[in-house]
């Protein structure tokens, strides 16, 4: 017996003894994603909190996820391996700033990506994910005005996509703004028959020369459903474990960062471990919660999102 094997067997008899299921996002380690009742990207993993009959919601993920996830099953215990998994997408939009910015535009329609707090839910009309943002924003009446946040970098891409004007809050994910044009245009022309594809929080000259964009549920399907043999992956490292499993034929290289590291990882998400989510599935902590009055108006715009569905 190793200690891995020992921990996924008592993380296995803690889920049946607390009637508790296990969300994970892709960017999880790869024996978090192994032993998971369910991964998936944002959207999924909404829907499966929204839906769940499980007494506890273990959250293998960031902090505004698992708040996500209270916000819809309030009734359920959300559990967090580390409650310091953040976002730095979602605390480059703080509330009081939010406000205030936007109290200067009363009459524009708040599409707010879910990488927020659940303060800014509360002050949004729709959420959305990198799944269904589009189609978020096709169902706001052509006359509304839109302020889209926090995630520039998505906004500017759905400008494009879309053909709506919308006012930018100018927020970035540490992960996905540091890829190098220099070293991806590099591994592309070694890989002359590689496709590349990048999730939308890149900057836009990655975007402009990937072949395929997507939500990290939208690049693994595509790497399933694309005849190429080859892929650059432009987005966090985690999602290649799911790739690597679906195709195993199929040889997957990830884009690399403007740092002296091959690959890319967030660091947020990386803080939640086998150990932890153990000991944080025997002592039921730490514990997610949202206070009661701003849990109910984050739900509303939550709940627009999931009746839109994926995009
Ligand atoms: P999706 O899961 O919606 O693709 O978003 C990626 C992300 O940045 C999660 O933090
Ligand atoms: Fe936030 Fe970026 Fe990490 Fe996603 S990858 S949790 S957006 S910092």
């Amino acid at each position: 017996m190793n200690v891995q094997s020992d921990l996924f067997e008592e993380i296995n008899r803690l889920k049946k003894e607390k009637n508790a299921v296990l969300l994970a996002h892709y960017y999880q380690e790869p024996d978090i994603q192994d032993i998971a009742d369910y991964i998936g990207d944002s959207l999924g993993l909404s829907q499966e909190a929204a839906k769940t009959n499980a007494d506890i919601i273990v959250f293998a993920g960031v902090h505004f996820m698992a708040e996500t996830a209270k916000i819809l099953s309030p009734g359920k215990k959300v559990l967090i391996p580390d409650l310091n998994a953040g976002c730095s997408l979602a605390d480059s939009c703080p509330a009081d700033k939010f406000h205030a910015f936007k109290q200067k535009y009363p009459e524009h329609i708040v599409i707010t990506y879910v990488n927020c707090s659940a303060e800014v839910k509360a002050m949004s009309d729709i959420i959305c994910t990198s799944s269904n943002a589009a189609k978020v924003i096709d169902s706001v009446p052509k006359e509304k005005k839109i302020i889209f946040a926090p995630d520039k970098n998505l906004g500017k891409f759905l400008i494009k996509k879309t053909g709506r004007d919308m006012l930018l809050w100018d927020g970035t994910c540490m992960v996905h703004e540091i890829f190098s044009l220099e070293k991806i245009t590099k591994l592309k022309i070694r890989h002359s028959k590689a496709e590349l594809i990048a999730h939308p929080e890149c900057e836009s000259a990655v975007l402009e020369i990937a072949d395929y964009v997507g939500s990290t549920t939208g690049l693994l399907n595509h790497t399933v459903n694309s005849d190429t043999k080859e892929f650059i992956v432009a987005t966090e490292s985690g999602i290649l474990h799911q790739m690597m499993k679906a195709s195993p034929d199929k040889t997957f290289i990830p884009a690399p960062p403007d740092n002296s590291c091959a690959c890319n990882d967030c660091p947020h998400m990386k803080l939640n471990t086998l150990e932890k989510l153990y000991l944080c599935m025997k002592n039921e902590t730490p514990e997610v919660d949202v206070p009661e009055p701003i849990r109910r108006l984050a739900l509303k715009p939550i709940i627009r999102m999931l009746e839109i569905g994926r995009g």
